[in-house]
C-alpha cells in the first residue's frame, strides 16, 4: 500500500525536498494541508532526514470519490482490526480537510466500538480538534484524507520529532538573532536540495552559527564551514562541539576558519575531496527597523546582489551543486524578489532546475524577510 507524506506550511519546498528522495510522488492539497502520495516502500525512519514532512502515514483504503462513502463504518472496522497492544489503548483521529462535525461522530463510533470489546481506552483529540504533531507522536494515530481524486483512510507510521528541532535550535549554546539563523529544518531541507550522496562534503561558506554544518554532519555528512566574522567562526566552533556531545553525529566538521565567500579558491573547495556540495545561506542584509516601501526593498536588494555574485565568481568545480538562500521581502499585496539574480548567475555559467527557476519561498507567519532559496549547477568549469 502507499504511503501519504503529510506536509509542512510552505509545502512547494517540502515536495521539492521529498522528490529527492521520491521522483515519482504525486502531491495535492486538501484546503491548507499539503500532502505526497509515494507508491514505493518506505522505511519510517527517513522522517528524521526531512525537514519538510510533519508525518507519514500508510494507507489502509483508498475510496473512490465519487462513491458515497460511510467512514462511521469505515473507522468502526479500523478499529476493530487495529493492533491494540498492552494496556489502555490510546488514539486519536484526523479528518482533513477538518470537520468538527465529522470528527466528532468518528470518535464516538471508536469509543463505542472499543467499549463493545471492553478495551480500556482514550482519545487525545481534545475539543474535535485534529491533532498537533506532539499527539499525534503519542497515541495510534489515524487519519482521514478527503484528497482531490480518492478519499484515504490512513495509520500514521512516524511524525516529526519536534523536541528534537527544538532542542538543535534552541539549545544551541551561541545564537546570533541579529545575522539571523536558519531554522534546522530549512538547514535539512537545503541540504536534502542538494542531494548529496555518500562521501560528498556539503561546504557553507558564509556559515553564521552553524546551522547547516550542525544538519550535514547529522545526516552523515562531513562538513566545512567558513565565515568572514572572526565571532561567526568561534560559535561555530562552540556550537558545534556542543551539538557532537548532545547528538553523536555521524559525519564531521573537517574544517571552520575565517575567510571571505568571495574570495574562495579552488583549494578552498576541494582540499578535502572533490565530490562536494554547497549550502548556504548568505548574507541577509541589515536588520530591518521597520517594513520597508517595495521601493526601499528592492534597493536593499540590489545592495546585496553584489556580494551573491562574487561568491559565484569564486572557483567553485564544474559540476557542484549550490543551494543559496537570499533574502526576500515578504510583503503585501506582492513580495520583493531579486529575481535578476537568476539569469546573472545563468550567465557566470551556471544552469538552474525547472524546480526552482522561480525560487523557493520560506518565511515564518508575519515574518517581512524571508528566505527564498535556489539552487545552482556549475555547468562551466571556473576561471582561473
Ligand atoms: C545569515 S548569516 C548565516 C546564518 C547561518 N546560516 C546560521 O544558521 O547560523 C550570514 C553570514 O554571512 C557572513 N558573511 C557576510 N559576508 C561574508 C563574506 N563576504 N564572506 C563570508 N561570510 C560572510 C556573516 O558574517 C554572517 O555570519
Amino acid at each position: 500500500m502507499p504511503y501519504l507524506f503529510h506536509l509542512g506550511r510552505e509545502t512547494e519546498i517540502c515536495i521539492a525536498e521529498l522528490q529527492s528522495f521520491y521522483p515519482n510522488l504525486k502531491s495535492f492539497n486538501v484546503e491548507k494541508y499539503g500532502f505526497a502520495l509515494v507508491e514505493e516502500d518506505v522505511n519510517p525512519g527517513i522522517i528524521d532526514h526531512l525537514g519538510g514532512t510533519i508525518k507519514i502515514s500508510k494507507i489502509v483504503q483508498e475510496l473512490p470519490k465519487k462513491m458515497p462513502v460511510n467512514f462511521t463504518e469505515i473507522i468502526k472496522k479500523e478499529i476493530q482490526d487495529i493492533e491494540k497492544g498492552e494496556g489502555k489503548f490510546i488514539y486519536g483521529i484526523n479528518v482533513y480537510p477538518s470537520q468538527t462535525n465529522l470528527l466528532k461522530k468518528l470518535l464516538k463510533a471508536a469509543k463505542e466500538t472499543l467499549k463493545a470489546e471492553d478495551i480500556s481506552s482514550r482519545y487525545l483529540n481534545q475539543d474535535a480538534e485534529n491533532l498537533s504533531s506532539a499527539g499525534s507522536a503519542h497515541c495510534q494515530d489515524i487519519n482521514v484524507v478527503f484528497g482531490e481524486e480518492k478519499n484515504y483512510l490512513t495509520e500514521t507510521i512516524a511524525v516529526q520529532n519536534i523536541d528534537a528541532y527544538s532542542k538543535r535550535d534552541y539549545g544551541r549554546p551561541k545564537r546570533d538573532g541579529l545575522s539571523g539563523m536558519l531554522p534546522p529544518k530549512l538547514a535539512q531541507v537545503m541540504i536534502n536540495l542538494a542531494k548529496p550522496k555518500k562521501g560528498t562534503i556539503v561546504i557553507d561558506p558564509f556559515c553564521g552559527s552553524g546551522t547547516i554544518s550542525q544538519e550535514t554532519i547529522l545526516m552523515g555528512f562531513d562538513s566545512t564551514a567558513y565565515d568572514i566574522s572572526e565571532k561567526a567562526v568561534f560559535d561555530t566552533k562552540i556550537n558545534i562541539e556542543w551539538f557532537k556531545k548532545e547528538f553523536q553525529p555521524k559525519g564531521n566538521l573537517l574544517e571552520i576558519s575565517q575567510k571571505d565567500a568571495t574570495k574562495l579558491t579552488a583549494t578552498d573547495y576541494t582540499k578535502f575531496g572533490k565530490n562536494i556540495a554547497i549550502v548556504t545561506e548568505s548574507y541577509l542584509g541589515p536588520p530591518q527597523r521597520h517594513i520597508p516601501t517595495p521601493t526601499e526593498a528592492q534597493k536593499t536588494l540590489d545592495d546585496l546582489e553584489n556580494i551573491y555574485l562574487d561568491f559565484l565568481k569564486t572557483e567553485i568545480p564544474k559540476g557542484t551543486t549550490v543551494v543559496l538562500a537570499i533574502p526576500f521581502f515578504n510583503l503585501k499585496p506582492s513580495p520583493v524578489i531579486l529575481a535578476s539574480l537568476i539569469y546573472k548567475a545563468e550567465g557566470l555559467g551556471y544552469s538552474i532546475p525547472a524546480l526552482t527557476q522561480k525560487g523557493l519561498f520560506y518565511a515564518r507567519k508575519n515574518q517581512i524577510v524571508g528566505r527564498m532559496i535556489l539552487i545552482f549547477k556549475k555547468e562551466v568549469p571556473a576561471k582561473v
